[in-house]
């Protein structure tokens, strides 16, 4: 006897709802045949029904009541790509309690809730799957979860916001500047609902905490990691990058030290021999190295309408595998232990520090005396004249700790000779996490 299609309630209709629906309807034939039976939306939430959609609804209702999905005995799967925490949490919530599985997008909510949703789908005997929650199109989430399951994770080392590799990379490769690009990834469905997530760190940080907690089998969350933006990093700073033949990423970096885990989101410039500095635009790529398996690279694109539809309707066909065996409810929560997280005084990091000053004999010997003091050698300099009797000096030092950094940068305020303390920046993808040291 022929199946009963699975039906789909989807919480939501925006950039990645319609790319689920594209995938159903364009896929239809080769989904239902991995499946099993058929794969349908029937319902779709929205706020605004007369706003005009990017698919094709003919064959499904739109509604403004999410009790339309949720207590429809009908449905089989919820799929929630609404975003924000309330009430995306609650219907969440309510749908596991009301039988259903659920597949969703949310990192805002894994980040902050993960604990408590994965627990109330445990509880329910259902699955909660996420895999679009992270680096849009890219199989992280089952990569560590299945693939390298038999690995201890050492390292994670990622750019997995699509929005600010967009702005970097159109700044650095094109000049174009920062507004400009940021209206253009908006445009073109990248950006989060409000961008200021994207620009200052938010949503890579939230995105870290998820895979660290996988990684490192222990809870991380969102205010657990150490976040920077990008709105520091300049044109004078992209051009000094290229002439130290680095790029300047916006990096996601998580490690296992000692029984602590390290959490850490903010720009960096890195070597350009270093395969994460030709992961370009809207590109994600993920680096992780685990004992066994030792270094691996995850690249596709982080954001945008199909390539995280793809995530999404890869979790609603394992969703229907679990239906099929009987296995809904079986991989939850995969956190074992809570480890502590280290302080950001003792990140270690070489940094990239650019001042204005004074230009005078004795200056440059002053600087490297204050950076000897805290213990700090430099890597490299670059002098430039300035006018007016000043330079601009970039600074590139050896790795140190962060709290040997600040200490450098208290002598560096009250010198006299220094004008600007113009930006600071760290440099990775040397010894400090490559796992060369
Ligand atoms: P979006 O384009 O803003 O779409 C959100 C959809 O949810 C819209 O259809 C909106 O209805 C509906 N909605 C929002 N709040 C609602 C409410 N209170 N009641 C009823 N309907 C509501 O967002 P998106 O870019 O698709 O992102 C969705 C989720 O996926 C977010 O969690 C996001 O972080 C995540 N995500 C996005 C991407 C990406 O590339 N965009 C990638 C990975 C993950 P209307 O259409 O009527 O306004
Ligand atoms: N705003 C996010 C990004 C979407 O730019 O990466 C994907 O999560």
């Amino acid at each position: 006897m022929q199946k009963l299609p699975l039906k789909i309630g989807l919480l939501g209709l925006g950039t990645v709802g319609s790319g689920v629906v594209k995938i159903l309807q364009d896929n239809q034939e080769s989904i239902s045949i991995k499946v099993g039976r058929g794969v349908e939306v029937v319902k779709a939430l929205v706020r605004n029904p007369d706003l005009p959609r990017a698919v094709n609804c003919d064959s499904f209702t739109l509604t403004t009541d999410a009790r339309d999905i949720i207590d429809d005995p009908e449905i089989d799967i919820v799929v929630e790509v609404m975003g924000s925490i309330e009430p995306a949490r609650s219907y969440i919530i309510e749908s596991l309690k009301s039988g259903k599985n659920v597949v969703t997008a949310n990192k805002d909510l894994l980040a902050l809730h993960g604990r408590e949703l994965l627990d109330a789908a445990k509880e329910a005997g259902k699955d909660l799957l996420f895999e679009a929650s992270v680096a849009g199109g890219i199989p992280i989430v089952a990569a560590l979860k299945h693939s390298l399951a038999g690995n201890q994770i050492k390292q994670l080392a990622g750019i997995i916001n699509g929005t600010t590799n967009y702005i970097l990379t159109a700044m650095a490769d094109q000049g174009r500047d920062y507004a400009d690009v940021l209206k253009e990834a908006q445009d073109l469905g990248y950006a989060e609902a409000d961008p200021s997530s994207d620009v200052d760190g938010l949503d890579a940080a939230r995105k870290l905490a998820i895979l660290a907690s996988i990684a490192f089998g222990s809870r991380v969350t969102i205010h657990d990691v150490f976040t920077e933006g990008i709105s520091k990093i300049s044109k004078v700073d992209l051009a000094y990058a290229r002439e130290l033949d680095c790029s300047v990423k916006l990096l996601a970096l998580a490690q296992e030290d000692e029984e602590r885990i390290e959490v850490r989101v903010h720009p960096a410039f890195i070597p350009n021999s270093h395969p994460l500095s030709s992961v370009k635009g809207v590109f994600n790529a993920v680096y992780v190295v685990g004992d066994a398996v030792g270094e691996t690279m995850f690249y596709g694109r982080g954001a945008g309408s199909l390539p995280t539809g793809s995530a999404v309707v890869s979790d609603l066909m394992q969703v229907a595998h679990n239906l099929e065996t009987y296995a809904n409810g079986s991989l939850n929560c995969t956190c074992y232990r809570q480890l502590e997280i280290k302080p950001v005084s003792e990140f270690k990091s070489a940094y990239y520090v650019r001042l204005n000053v004074k230009d005078e004999p004795r200056v440059l010997a002053s600087l490297a005396h204050m950076f000897a003091e805290a213990g700090i050698s430099f890597a490299s300099i670059i002098q430039k004249p300035k006018p007016g009797q000043e330079a601009e000096i970039v600074l590139v030092t050896h790795p140190c700790q962060e709290g040997q950094l600040q200490q450098a940068v208290e002598y560096l305020k009250v010198y006299s000779k220094v004008l600007d303390i113009c930006n600071i920046i760290r440099v990775e993808g040397g010894q400090s996490w490559s796992g060369r040291d």
